[in-house]
């Protein structure tokens, strides 16, 4: 499996220009994350901090129990193997076949033959629907292909963790859902954590267990990903939804009185250009091709995110109900009657998505009733099990 990343108070500047400062984040050992963010608001930068390429001046990067960012270059050494990377632009050689740009770590870094080389980097190229490519040069197959490859040569030293910085750029739509699919399927069959920063909303909304947004040098939010896509905080909607208006301008944030001209020309039926169409909401996430293994980060995720609940904002809790089967429905029931000693207090947010079909004729029928339908739009209060918080976007329960 996976191993956890933890993110503290961390800041990166370089000379006075600040880039972000204090990003506390958790990505959870296993789980895909998703960073999202304008350009040029530092999500390379983020990425670079993470494997120690670059030295943030404050916080840290726990992975493994070392903190990279107060280690010995031994350590850093160490624990950069657990990561593979694939770069913006594949990052490949230009001048080296397919095969020889994956199999370069190999030779570099361990002391394989190159029978045990040629197997790996076959059995990588096959993992993302390459083979047969590997005589070809970079320059002579497709940008889809090329980030394949730089996926494959991300692979061969069997990583813990995925770093992919915007693994979409320079894709068309299709293309783009093919890569989102075999990050699906490479996390199903390897377990890795994976990381992907990016500014493509439909990856946002398909791929990641965790998703969070980097803006005006802050994270604005990071947790489960159905907090961040039903958000009513207006740089989300303006970002999820493509818009001109809000608070996200052409090079930078815009100030009060820009965006108060804006609000008004929209009142006097001067849009945007965007529709009206507001995509926020909880769509149903990518599940790994048919015939691979389910997604373990899956059930994890789920006891994990059940127990932080309570703390989320209403809307998410909402969706996340409603992603549950009866079965996870009902153990949460009792988890919760287990943990806070009390009868189950009624109404509860239903699992609205994934209802059962109607019961079939014999043993079936001897369970309990089952908790009555609510209309999705429908808003129960949650009775708390604890004191309520509201969500901060530290508030992941990967940690402590
Ligand atoms: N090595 C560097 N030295 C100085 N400034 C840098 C360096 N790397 C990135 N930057 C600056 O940091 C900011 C964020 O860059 P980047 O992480 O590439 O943004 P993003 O990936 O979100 O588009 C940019 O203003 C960029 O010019
Ligand atoms: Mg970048």
């Amino acid at each position: 499996m996976g191993v956890e990343v933890a993110v503290e108070g961390l800041s990166k500047s370089f000379g006075r220009q600040a880039i972000w400062r204090d990003v506390t984040l958790t990505l959870p050992a296993g789980e895909v994350s998703v960073l999202l963010g304008p350009s040029g608001t530092g999500k390379s930068v983020f990425l670079k901090c993470l494997i120690g390429l670059l030295r943030p001046e404050r916080g840290s990067v726990v992975i493994d129990g070392v903190d990279l960012c107060a280690c010995a270059e031994r350590d850093m050494y160490e624990i950069r193997k657990l990561f593979g990377v694939l770069f913006q632009d594949g990052a490949l050689f230009g001048s080296m076949s397919i095969f020889d740009n994956v199999a370069f770590p190999l030779r570099e870094h361990t002391r394989k033959s190159e029978t045990e080389i040629r197997q790996i980097v076959m059995s990588k190229m096959d993992m993302v629907g390459m083979l047969g490519a590997e005589h070809k040069l970079p320059g002579e197959i497709s940008g889809g292909m090329r980030k394949r490859a730089g996926l494959a040569r991300a692979l061969v030293l069997d990583p813990q963790i995925i770093l992919c910085d915007e693994p979409d750029s320079g894709l068309d739509p299709v293309r783009t859902a093919y890569l989102s699919q075999l990050l699906i399927d490479l996390n199903a069959q390897i377990d890795a954590t994976i990381l992907i920063v990016t500014h493509n909303i439909n990856v946002a909304r398909t791929v990641p267990d965790n998703l969070g947004m980097l803006f005006r040098k802050e994270l604005v939010m990071f947790g489960p990903r159905e907090v961040l896509l039903t958000s009513d905080e207006p740089v989300v909607a303006q970002f999820l939804n493509g818009r001109r208006i809000g608070p996200i301008g052409m090079s930078e944030e815009k100030d009060s009185a820009t965006m108060a001209a804006e609000l008004a020309h929209q009142a006097a039926g001067h849009g945007d250009g965007s529709g009206h169409e507001d995509v926020r909401g909880i769509v149903p996430q990518l599940e790994p091709t048919p015939g691979l293994p389910a997604r373990q980060a899956v059930r994890r995720r789920r006891a994990r995110v059940l127990q932080i609940l309570d703390t989320l904002p209403e809307s998410a809790r909402h969706g996340i109900m409603a992603e549950l089967s009866l079965e996870d429905y009902e153990r949460y029931q009792d988890w919760r009657r287990r943990t806070t000693g009390m009868a189950m207090p009624q109404p509860m947010p239903q699992p609205m998505a994934r209802r059962p079909l109607p019961p079939q004729p014999g043993p079936a029928q001897q369970r309990p009733p089952q908790p009555g339908p609510v209309h999705p739009n429908q808003t129960t209060p949650l009775p708390p099990a604890r004191r309520p918080r509201p969500w901060r976007r530290d508030d992941q329960g990967g940690r402590g």
